[in-house]
């Protein structure tokens, strides 16, 4: 069948069509036994990746960092770490990924350096240092205390005493993570040579890191309480950070690093993390779109799983779009409770279609695609920092940083050695190598998502209506020209009943018969989803 050119889809670029999959590199291979993983063990997998379906790799900080936030305190920001390989290793990440039909995006990290970086050892050194005005340094108030009440991410105050030079420093996340200062210009072209030494090394994009963080008031007026607060929340959250955080002033930083890659030709792509409501979100997609190609949407990670909320969150999200901006959906990441975790093992196989079908490109985590789960970690082998510094609020993100479990050998096939973090205690079941050779598994069906997304422009580039929404199923419609393809999920573990236009099933969840017709007032089983083309 041809497709007609009538749908109102934008031209397709790459990661229009794309789906991205988040490599975290401690977590996915070790290939020289020091239970880390590399950018060799990467290159091991990339066939796996591929074969997956994806059309991208996102990999999180492979640069020289002490680790102390596990990569993102970047201590030079073009090198790389000698646990993860060397840059001769990273070119053949690259060349691998482009041999395979894999982009590769970089995570880049603006907003914080490490306190090691040598720009920040000049900018502590004294006062009058040429760099000094390369982070944010306040003096004391008058009594003393802190320049603001502004409260670090990771808990505690966001600023740091500097007794040598007797000032503060000030810092969104650790202590060992200073804010540089994107009001310097020379920061600022500093940084843009970071990207552009990348992208000369033929780098697809980049995921900017918290960049909601990268410029606070400059006047340093004080946050105001959050009334929504309570005793158990992130101390963060403990004020309404209107000084301090999404600034007007961060979208001409971000138009900035927006030219900088369109230098280097009209495909690449730059996606920006910053958790905000739809309506701050959607700003940074720029001015005339000038800002990021795909401000990250985790909306899908804290919406409620049931279809009212989910279809008004899908409307929601496409009405406040820009004129020509493109959508994008996240499930999770190496920050975030894991999708099986969060709705449950069959809810996660409901998601996954969810995930695939909706209209923007969709960002897959590594694990996820087995079902993996968070894991529980002992307290002797906790290694993230937010969890020592506020134990006991569930706000480590450990358990979802877990080594990717390849086989049921020793140590799940990610490495010869005791891994940085434990292992899930089911990974004799849950793996690759089970999963692949199971019709059923929860990885075939992403293989399945995946290449029919890829067959099928209706998912990749079609247009989106949403069709019904009752209190156990949502389903809508892509469609591309004359292609029209139905989606059901049911989001509950309750059996359902819908009113299904005449259509034909195309690939299930569960054991519905492809092929099979459907009309008019049918049962949908729990835990299923379906994706049907319409009868012409
Ligand atoms: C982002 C990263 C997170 C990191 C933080 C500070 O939110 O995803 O892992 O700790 O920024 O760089
Ligand atoms: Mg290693």
């Amino acid at each position: 069948m041809t497709v007609s050119n009538v749908s109102s889809t934008p031209p397709s670029l790459w990661w229009r069509s794309g789906a991205i999959y988040q490599i975290y590199p401690r977590s996915f291979q070790d290939s020289d036994g020091d239970g880390v993983g590399d950018l060799e063990g990467i290159i091991a997998r990339l066939d796996y990746v591929a074969d997956l379906g994806v059309d991208a790799i996102w990999i999180s900080p492979v640069f020289p960092s002490p680790m102390a936030d596990f990569g993102y305190d970047v201590s030079d920001y073009v090198a790389i770490d000698p646990m993860f390989g060397s840059l001769a290793t990273f070119d053949r990440v690259v060349s691998e990924a482009h041999r395979r039909g894999l982009k590769v995006i970089l995570d880049y990290v603006p907003n914080h350096t490490s306190d090691r970086h040598p720009w920040f050892i000049e900018s502590r050194s004294s006062r009058d240092n040429p760099k000094r005005d390369w982070y944010v340094w306040r003096d004391a108030k008058p009594d003393g205390a802190a320049p603001t009440n502004w409260v670090s991410e990771f808990g505690g105050g966001a600023w740091s005493w500097d007794a040598p030079t007797a000032q503060f420093y000030y810092h969104a996340f650790l202590r060992e993570q200073p804010d540089l200062n994107w009001r310097n210009p020379e920061v600022v072209a500093a940084m843009h040579d970071v990207l552009r030494f990348w992208l000369a090394r033929g780098v697809d994009g980049f995921r900017v890191d918290a960049v909601h963080h990268l410029i606070e008031d400059a006047d340093l007026t004080d946050d105001p309480p959050n009334p929504l607060w309570r005793e158990g929340m992130a101390p963060a959250r403990r004020f309404l950070r209107l000084h301090s955080m999404d600034r007007p002033e961060v979208h001409d930083a971000i138009a900035g690093m927006r030219a900088v890659v369109d230098e280097y030709g009209g495909d690449r792509l730059l996606i920006g993390e910053a958790y905000l409501p739809l309506d701050r979100l959607v700003l940074y997609y720029g001015g005339d779109l000038k800002g990021f190609h795909l401000p990250f949407n985790f909306h899908l990670i804290t919406t409620p799983w049931n279809p009212t909320a989910i279809t008004a969150l899908v409307d929601a999200y496409e009405a406040k779009l820009p004129h020509g901006a493109w959508p994008n959906w996240v499930l999770g990441n190496h920050d975030r409770s894991r999708l099986a975790s969060r709705i449950g093992d069959d809810q996660a196989r409901v998601a996954a279609m969810l995930l695939l079908t909706l209209r923007g490109t969709p960002t897959l985590y590594q694990g996820d695609e087995i079902g993996m789960g968070d894991v529980p970690i002992p307290a002797d082998r906790i290694q993230d920092p937010w969890e020592k510094n506020v134990p006991g609020l569930g706000l480590g993100r450990d358990p979802v940083r877990t080594p990717m479990q390849w086989d049921a050998s020793d140590n799940a096939g990610f490495s010869s050695a005791e891994p940085w973090l434990p292992l899930s205690r089911d990974f004799a079941e849950v793996n690759v190598a089970a999963q692949s050779a199971a019709p059923g598994s929860i990885l075939s069906l992403y293989r399945a998502l995946l290449a029919l997304r890829r067959a099928e422009p209706a998912l990749s580039l079609g247009d989106y209506a949403p069709l019904i929404a009752t209190e156990e199923v949502l389903a809508y419609e892509r469609r591309f020209g004359p292609r029209r393809l139905l989606i059901v999920l049911n989001l509950t573990g309750r059996p359902a009943r819908i009113e299904a236009p005449h259509s034909r099933v195309l690939l299930s969840t569960g054991s519905r018969r492809l092929g099979e017709e459907i009309a008019g007032t049918m049962a949908i089983a729990p835990n299923e989803g379906f994706i049907a083309e319409f009868a012409p």
